[in-house]
């Protein structure tokens, strides 16, 4: 296993409130949002529902050009992104099919891919397998950087949509139990929707293998902000009293050593036996892809949310390139 503490970003220059607004700002870390500023987003999402659902597009970016520039696969965050501009009338240029088909395959660099794509962009949605490497596309880039996942440290526009999806499914988000399963060291859904859920009177639950436990600088955030908070390695444990249920793929892209991650692969699978146990008002969740996480059979269960979750992704993001791009 690599010896990888994510070094998380807490750029307070960064951060976003609705006084210093969102216009031309870079989406890098959930830490650049409060409370405040998190309604703020949400009920700018609720607004992008309304209009698709009455009108399916609007000419609200039209003329703005957004680039999804992706150095890791992804079905959800990359169509959603592209779904999104293309409602609001905006247009992409989608480096998504892999990178290796871009000049980055003749080892042209971050900083300089950057550097050429803002030259044809208004905003950049950016995933890459490094830590901190949306920060550094930001720090060269004149338009604003959407982190679409930095290895295993964020992925805020997901904790965003999480969020959003615990409030519309369950109505409110203090007093919850929520628990979070599988792979918390290397998740970086996990990690931003941590982060993000420290600002509210929940109590935390993390569920995972010895090796895959939350690190310990959020595990130092959930108890600074004095949240009742414990780790077990049993779902058995959570099952009863949870109202939230985040289930989570084992992150094999990140692991050095293959034989440590089939031990723990397929150790959590959420069934229609093991929700038998559960509230029968809660909400199972999961950022997807799942590889044998949660069965098939549970996707019928009115608390299986996970699909739902997927299309809050599509409002949020309509939401946030709105939002930087000065329309919201
Ligand atoms: N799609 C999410 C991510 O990119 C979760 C996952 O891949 O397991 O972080
Ligand atoms: N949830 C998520 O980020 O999915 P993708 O990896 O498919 O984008």
């Amino acid at each position: 296993m690599p010896s990888l503490e994510p070094l998380f970003l807490n750029d307070e220059r960064r951060k976003t409130s609705l006084a210093t607004g969102f216009t031309g700002q870079d989406i890098l870390s959930v830490s650049q949002f409060d409370r405040e500023s998190l309604e703020h987003v949400f009920t700018r999402a609720h607004e992008m529902r309304e209009l698709v659902d009455r009108a399916g597009y609007s000419n609200l970016l039209k003329g703005y050009i957004l680039t999804c520039l992706f150095y890791e696969p992804s079905t959800r965050t990359s169509a959603s992104f592209i779904a999104a501009m293309e409602r609001l009338g905006g247009s992409v240029i989608p480096i998504t099919q892999g990178v290796q088909f871009s000049s980055v395959s003749k080892g042209e660099t971050l900083a300089d891919t950057v550097r050429t794509l803002e030259q044809y962009s208004d905003v950049i949605v950016l995933r890459h397998p490094e830590i901190g490497s949306a920060r550094v596309a930001a720090d060269y880039s004149a338009v604003p950087i959407i982190n679409a996942g930095d290895g295993a440290g964020e992925h805020p526009s997901q904790a965003l949509l999480d969020l959003f999806t615990i409030q519309q499914e369950m109505g409110r988000i203090d007093g919850l139990k929520i628990a979070m399963v599988g792979d918390l060291r290397f998740g970086r859904t996990v990690h931003s929707l941590t982060k993000l859920l420290v600002q509210y009177d929940v109590s935390l639950r993390f569920v995972s293998p010895e090796i895959l436990r939350l690190p310990l600088v959020l595990m130092n955030e959930v108890k600074d902000a004095g949240l009742n908070v414990r780790e077990t390695h049993d779902v058995a444990d959570v099952i009863e009293n949870a109202d939230v249920l985040y289930v989570t793929r084992v992150q094999k892209e990140r692991f050095n050593d293959l034989t440590q991650y089939e031990e723990v692969r397929g150790q959590y699978e959420i069934t229609t036996e093991l929700l038998e146990r559960a509230k029968a008002k809660m909400v199972v969740m999961h950022p997807l892809p799942r590889v044998g996480e949660i069965h098939y059979s549970v996707d019928s269960d009115p608390r299986a949310a996970y699909f739902r979750q997927v299309k809050n992704g599509m409002f949020i993001r309509m939401a946030l390139l709105a939002m930087v791009l000065g329309k919201a």
